[in-house]
């Protein structure tokens, strides 16, 4: 059996085929990062005409990769929300229209399931149950995670996902874009210690996040700093490595706390804020110190891409459920944010 993936929610263009063991015979993804760049952010319009050049191209060099044609795929599995619309709806009608025209069965994927679940395109795979930490543009939240399509929420940002503040503290200290991977660059040159920034552990609701106050600390400094002239680069730096020790501090103690609250002893990342290098680092350090076991999917499984959402698809497949031609898509998940 084969899959072919389908991953268009936002401002990546990916396509994946995997085989019925849920390993990767092909994985593409074309990024719109200098598309973007010179707004600072990720304009709508573009990135869904960029998706229609694309999609095309990029499920014709996936099968190429796999060495397979359209008459071997037995399944299409295609993000059907959250993300932007305009750029959902490419992938999914194509992927509705590709299954109408060759006669394969296709089925709309949650694009969160899909980062839940990217811990099985690994070798090191997690036994159920666990707690997923989902970190992206988008979301930041907690899940339990007790089979391949059971999950529930157990907490997520009451305001800015963690993904979205790297990104808004970058455009303002004017570093580029996106944001997290250019604010972690200028982290490793700069004193985590150096500025002190609020943590909100919002005790009553202590599985949620909050990063709007950190964002609006950080803003006020950088402010304060830019009255005076004193706004150098060794600033900046300083700056960001504090900002991203405030959010790696929160998003690790609160991961910990949530496993040991519900006696889960296996932890589990996805998004793009897990490509973090210091994210990473010390929550293995907090899981070995608590006797947790973690599973850290590779980065380009982190962020988005289709293999995930091929392997998402065939287990929600084998539980009989089929995409209509009348599904539509979804901007905001029912798992939550
Ligand atoms: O999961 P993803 O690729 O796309 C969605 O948002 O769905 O995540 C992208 C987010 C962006 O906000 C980006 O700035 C952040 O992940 N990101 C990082 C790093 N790499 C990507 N944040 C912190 N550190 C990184 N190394």
């Amino acid at each position: 059996m084969y899959i072919l993936g389908i991953e268009t929610s936002c401002d990546d263009t990916a396509a994946a085929v995997l085989d019925g063991e849920g390993t990767v015979q092909a994985n593409i993804i074309s990024s719109q990062d200098t598309l973007h760049q010179r707004f600072g952010g990720i304009v709508p319009e573009l990135a869904s005409r960029r998706h229609m050049e694309l999609i095309t191209v990029n499920v014709d060099r996936a099968l190429r990769r796999a060495h397979l044609d359209f008459a071997d795929i037995d399944l299409i599995s295609v993000t059907q929300g959250p993300g932007l619309i305009g750029s959902l709806l490419v992938g999914f009608s194509y992927a509705k229209a590709l299954s109408f025209t060759r006669k394969i069965p296709f089925v709309g994927v949650d694009h969160m399931a899909g980062h839940l679940l990217s811990a099985f395109l690994e070798k090191d795979q997690p036994a159920f149950p666990y707690v997923a930490l989902i970190v992206s543009g988008g979301t930041s939240a907690l899940f339990k995670v007790t089979g391949f399509t059971d999950f529930a929420l157990i907490g997520s940002t009451r305001d800015d996902a963690a993904g979205e503040a790297f990104d808004k503290i970058a455009r303002y200290l004017q570093l580029g874009y996106p944001g997290g991977p250019v604010v972690s660059r200028h982290a490793e040159r700069g004193n985590p210690a150096a500025v002190s920034l609020p943590r909100a552990w919002l005790a009553e609701h202590a599985h949620d996040f909050s990063f709007s106050g950190l964002k609006t600390a950080v803003l006020n400094h950088c402010n304060r700093l830019r009255q005076t002239g004193e706004l150098d680069d060794a600033k900046k730096n300083d700056i960001c490595a504090s900002f991203q020790q405030a959010v790696v501090d929160v998003l690790v103690r609160k991961t910990v706390a949530a496993a040991l609250a519900h006696e889960i002893d296996t932890i589990v990342l996805g998004g793009g804020v897990s490509a973090n290098r210091e994210l990473r680092g010390q929550m293995s350090e907090a899981c070995h110190g608590k006797g947790l076991s973690l599973h850290l999917p590779v980065l380009e499984n982190c962020t988005d891409n289709a293999a995930m959402i091929a392997f998402a698809g065939l287990k929600k497949f084998e539980t009989g459920a089929e995409g209509m031609y009348d599904d539509d898509v979804f901007s905001r998940s029912p798992l939550g944010r």
